[in-house]
């Protein structure tokens, strides 16, 4: 076992991708995970894997957007595991949409601003009294790079991580001073359902399994802020730094 053994963990998103990967992960460190997604047969088969592989696990079906199905599932951990140590708020949807669509898309594009924004406030709100309680525990959040500039054709998905990001950017102190640590990470390209729809060459695209490693890692490592794989940092750390007008004229050579 490793160092996650007995840890709690409320992990939403848990049905597929890096979430399913990060369950099973968890598992075979010898976690108690609390697995958080709307479709209920994907969640009991990755709850049946997180058993299999050595770990524990409940399942609880539930929408994001709803704080009491958030508020029962960490009401269930508490009552069978006395806590939460570890809250990732993990649950998200992409979108890519050109401009001439955006009218007719309108509620999928404000949809997804409730899920990856409003959705990871309501976990992490949800897991907070208990935390605060303990004084101790760990809160995780699942951003991205694309937060880091407003991306062409993504703008919804790029201002939802930026949002996510600057939420616990602000957590991080007042959280540190009462013993929970807050790490937000940014992985590259993962091969997951969200993915399989992009039509472009994804530089540096990785495993949900290897996703999964390094999200351990910076959990881990108490990092801050977490980008993966090094190649995505460095890529973004220079696209953050370009100024306004380069920023725009590069990005205005990608149609959307
Ligand atoms: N794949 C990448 O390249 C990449 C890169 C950077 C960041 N990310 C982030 O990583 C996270 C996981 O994405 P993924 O790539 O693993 O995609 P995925 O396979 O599509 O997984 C998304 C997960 O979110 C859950 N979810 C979506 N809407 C929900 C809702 N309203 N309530 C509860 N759960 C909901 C889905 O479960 P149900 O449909 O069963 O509810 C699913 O488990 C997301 O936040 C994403 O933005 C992904």
């Amino acid at each position: 076992m490793g160092d996650f053994d007995g840890k709690r963990v409320l992990l939403t998103g848990a049905s597929t991708g890096i979430g399913a990967a990060l369950a099973l992960a968890l598992g075979q460190e010898g976690a108690r995970v609390m697995l958080f997604a709307r479709r209920e047969e994907q969640l009991r088969d990755v709850q049946r894997q997180v058993e299999e592989s050595g770990g524990q696990a409940l399942a609880h079906p539930g929408d994001v957007t709803d704080q009491q199905a958030l508020d029962e599932a960490v009401a269930k951990m508490v009552a069978e595991w006395g806590g939460v140590d570890l809250g990732i708020a993990n649950a998200g949807l992409g979108d890519a949409t050109k401009l001439d669509k955006m009218h007719a898309r309108v509620e999928n594009l404000v949809a997804l601003i409730d899920v990856n924004v409003n959705g990871a406030i309501r976990t992490i709100v949800a897991a907070l009294p208990t935390l605060l309680a303990q004084g101790s525990g760990h809160i995780v959040g699942v951003a991205s790079p694309a937060g880091v500039r407003g991306l062409p054709g993504t703008g919804t998905y790029s201002a939802s991580k930026a949002a996510l990001s600057r939420f616990l950017e602000s957590l991080r102190a007042p959280c540190r001073a009462r013993g929970i640590m807050v790490t937000t990470v940014h992985p590259g390209f993962v091969r997951t359902s969200m993915t399989d729809k992009n039509r472009f060459k994804m530089p540096f695209l990785i495993e949900p399994e290897a996703a999964a490693q390094h999200i351990l890692r910076a959990i881990r490592g108490r990092r801050r802020e977490y980008v993966f794989p090094w190649q995505i940092s460095i890529m973004i750390r220079a696209i953050g730094a370009l100024p306004n007008a380069l920023f725009d004229n590069i990005m205005g050579r990608i149609r959307t």
